[in-house]
């Protein structure tokens, strides 16, 4: 079948990567892609979150199937027009994909299905949400309700950090995202993701992961999309997940499709795990990055088969097969990530690494011209590899990163660090 995912990061590196392995894969395209996406499939450049285009290509090129990687698309409404034009499409709906769009909304989900989560007020007014954080004290987490590409979530550990995070958000630092805030009570624990794939009606559990979201090592720093990963996350025991499917997941899937609006997709759910029990934090409509990586590598080419389940609503039979083993992946960024940093330096000795189903350097942010890779983004390169345990998994990984001739780049060297 002939195969489009959208997406240009380190994730749809991952993603096509594990899809190409299957034998019903005949053609991948990837739009936009990358320089390491370049490698194992063809690359489109256009607007993924321009539906009907989307749409159009997919029509004259033949796609059978549409892996909608990024968060941009699903809120814009892509997988819709894609559904409604006939194409079998992973992603779930517009509405569907508030679930990641809205932090509201999904505190409203959470009301309704008796979700345990943190305890939470909605504002649209500056003074009254301030009046409730002098009320309540902090620490306290501010959020702004859309999507602000990861930002937009203040936890402040003092009253003036939270008072300033009000104006910030009012005052216009996050765009329309920030018409609203959600003003939610600071939950302690260890926090944990959990990927369940879900047909509207059924649902298929595939990984648990946990990223580091700090720039430096010992988790210190501001906050960035994820500098590291690694699957299994072990604070996600059989019986915590246990606990969070029957409380929060089933019940949340149940209740998207009393009001109509199946979810149709990966549900990325964030816990906040502490004396055995797990409260949401958040709910993503995709697949994590850098946490799709460390998952892809676990599953491989099963990967397919399980997107088509879930796409074509035959979860209720499919099945996971797991290797009992571990996955992890560093990030490599640029200098100055997640603050400003250049673009263009060049990335030397990616050539002759290996690229197995053991140990396997995806591209997040890279572009390539006459022959020479350099770097185009903040996070780019994921160097990711598997082993019989996290710390073999991780010994690899590094022994792989210091292969790698990169100057203007830095990583963290203590990915997987909590788990070990
Ligand atoms: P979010 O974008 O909602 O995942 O928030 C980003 C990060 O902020 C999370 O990964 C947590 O580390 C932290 N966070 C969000 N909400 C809370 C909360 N209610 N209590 C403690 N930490 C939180
Ligand atoms: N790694 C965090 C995310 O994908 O949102």
């Amino acid at each position: 079948m002939n195969i489009l995912i959208l997406g240009s990061g380190g994730r749809e590196h991952s993603l096509a990567w594990a899809i190409k392995q299957n034998p019903k894969c005949d053609r991948l395209i990837v739009a936009p892609g990358n320089a390491g996406i370049a490698a194992i499939a063809e690359c489109a450049d256009f607007d993924i979150n321009d539906g009907s285009y989307v749409v159009t290509f997919a029509e004259e090129n033949a796609v059978d199937f549409v892996v909608i990687g990024p968060e941009a698309p699903l809120a814009a409404g892509v997988a819709d027009r894609l559904r409604a034009a006939g194409i079998l499409t992973f992603g779930p709906s517009q509405l569907a994909a508030q679930l990641e769009a809205s932090k509201a909304f999904t505190k409203e989900i959470c009301d309704a299905c008796a979700a345990p989560t943190a305890a939470y007020a909605r504002f649209v007014d500056a003074g009254a949400a301030k009046d409730y954080i002098r009320a309540q004290g902090a620490p306290i987490v501010i959020k702004a309700d859309g999507l602000a590409a990861g930002k937009g979530v203040i936890v402040a550990m003092t009253l003036d950090e939270a008072l300033n995070g009000v104006d910030e958000i009012f005052g216009g630092a996050f765009g329309a995202a920030g018409t609203e805030v959600v003003i939610e009570e600071f939950m302690e624990g260890e926090e944990a993701s959990y990927f369940i794939l879900c047909d509207g009606a059924d649902i298929l559990p595939i990984g648990t992961a946990q990223d580091h979201k700090r720039v430096f090592d010992g988790d210190l720093g501001p906050n960035t999309g994820g500098m590291g990963a690694y699957s299994p996350a072990p604070v996600l025991t059989d019986e915590i997940a246990q606990k969070a499917l029957d409380q929060i997941i089933r019940p949340t899937v149940a209740e998207m499709a009393r009001r109509g609006m199946p979810y149709q997709g990966v549900l990325y759910a964030g816990f906040m795990i502490k004396d055995g029990q797990p409260r949401l934090v958040e709910y993503n409509a995709r697949f994590g990055d850098p946490e799709c990586q460390v998952l892809m590598m676990r599953l491989g080419a099963q990967v397919l088969d399980l997107l088509l389940a879930c796409a074509e609503g035959r979860l209720a039979d499919a099945r996971v097969n797991w290797a009992d083993d571990h996955a992890l992946t560093v990030v490599m960024a640029a200098k100055g990530y997640p603050g400003p940093y250049s673009k263009g330096s060049v990335i030397n000795g990616l050539d002759g690494l290996p690229e197995t189903s053991m140990e396997i350097v995806f591209h997040a942010g890279t572009t390539e011209a006459e022959g020479k890779i350099s770097a185009t983004g903040g996070r780019v390169l994921n160097v990711t590899a598997r082993g019989a345990s996290l710390a073999e998994a991780q010994a690899r990984a590094y022994a792989l990163v210091d292969r790698i001739d990169w100057p203007d780049g830095f990583c963290r060297r203590d990915i997987g660090w909590r788990a070990l």
